[in-house]
């Protein structure tokens, strides 16, 4: 059992790791069904939130079947993190999670996520104005450091548990590295080996199969692994990697009704929360993963896109099960964020 302050999570949890433009509600629908123990929110700005923007307050939307779950926020200012703590507890999520990972420019250079791993202090400071703004338990994401030679991790996981977080994931790369090479989980295991660390850690990045989440489980001692690409298109993850790690042996593959199933979820979802239009244009960009690794897949995708009401993508997805009855894709990660034109 992992509890981070109220919330009972079970053994070595595996979250749902946040990311922009894709872990929405009606993604987030079909990884809560396939095992996710833990999601967060896309990433919202504290600005945007308090400015009322409404693509800012439209990432608030969370549903009572998703819990527990967490809205993550970033920002660079103590006053209007403290501020947009206030407004998302308001939406009453199970907790509050600060983004200090986040590369990309626009983010950084206006002194917000990974952009705050240059300065500790001002990290402390906008940590412990949000815990002190809020009483739903405060967890925090963040990466090794801002580069190879400011790693920091160990101070900042010390620091950050003594103003009060709850939980800390730390994705096992600098600013710098964005996502070239490895992640590095040594640190991270050395932060969860710290004595002076009481809080759960997780581990993130690059797990994207049972049996690495398995070594890694074992050599790195974490709390809980967190999971992003390898959830893109394949929410099955999770729950295959809980079966590897509960018996040995592998979970039987999804199969092209499932496939499809779980896309009829997310689009049924998607044109539940956003209404038929954009329901079924935001689902779009999602189909290319689900269909990893199909051959001669194209002009089945290729439609799906251009249709415009769920029965014509009903009729689709029903001969695509015909057409690819017992086929089973090779394992294909999903996009990479430069393709999904987000770094975070
Ligand atoms: C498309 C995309 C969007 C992301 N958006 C966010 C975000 O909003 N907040 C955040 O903390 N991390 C974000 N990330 C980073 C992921 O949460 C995660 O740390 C990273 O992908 C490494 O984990 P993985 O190797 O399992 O994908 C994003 C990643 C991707 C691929």
């Amino acid at each position: 059992m992992v509890s981070i302050g109220d919330i009972v999570l079970p053994d070595f949890p595996l979250l749902l790791a946040p990311m922009e433009d894709v872990s929405d509600p009606p993604f987030r629908a079909v990884c809560k069904e396939n095992g996710a123990d833990l999601m967060y929110t896309e990433f919202i700005s504290s600005e945007g939130l308090i400015r009322d923007a409404i693509k800012s307050r439209q990432k608030l939307d969370i549903f009572d079947y998703e819990r527990p779950i967490g809205i993550q926020i970033f920002g660079g200012d103590e006053e209007a993190m403290a501020l947009s703590a206030r407004i998302v507890a308001a939406t009453n999520p199970d907790l509050v999670d600060i983004n200090f990972g986040c590369p990309v420019k626009k983010v950084v250079s206006k002194g917000a996520g990974a952009g705050v791993l240059k300065d500790i202090d001002l990290m402390v400071r906008l940590t412990s104005a949000v815990v002190r703004a809020t009483d739903k338990p405060v967890t925090v994401k963040t990466r090794l450091g801002w580069d190879e030679s400011s790693i920091n991790i160990e101070e900042v996981a010390e620091r950050l548990q003594d103003v009060g977080i709850k939980a800390l994931s730390v994705h096992g790369r600098t600013r710098a590295q964005m996502y070239r090479g490895h992640a590095d989980w040594t640190l991270i295991g050395k932060v969860k080996n710290n004595p002076r660390i009481k809080i759960p850690i997780f581990g993130n990045g690059d797990i994207d199969t049972p049996e690495k989440a398995l070594e890694y489980k074992n050599r790195y001692g974490i709390d809980g692994i967190m999971i992003g690409r390898a959830a893109i298109g394949y929410p099955w993850i999770f729950n295959e990697i809980k079966h590897f790690l509960q018996t040995g042996t592998h979970a039987a593959a999804p199969t092209v009704q499932q496939r499809a199933d779980a896309i009829r979820k997310h689009l049924h979802k998607a044109v539940d929360w956003k209404g038929e239009i954009v329901g079924i244009l935001e689902m779009r960009r999602h189909y290319t993963n689900y269909l990893k690794g199909f051959p001669h897949i194209k002009e089945f995708r290729n439609q799906l896109v251009t249709v415009k009401s769920v029965a014509e993508i009903e009729e689709i997805l029903g001969q695509i099960v015909t057409r690819y009855e017992g086929f089973v894709p090779e394992r294909k990660i999903a996009s990479f964020p430069e393709e999904q034109g987000c770094s975070c």
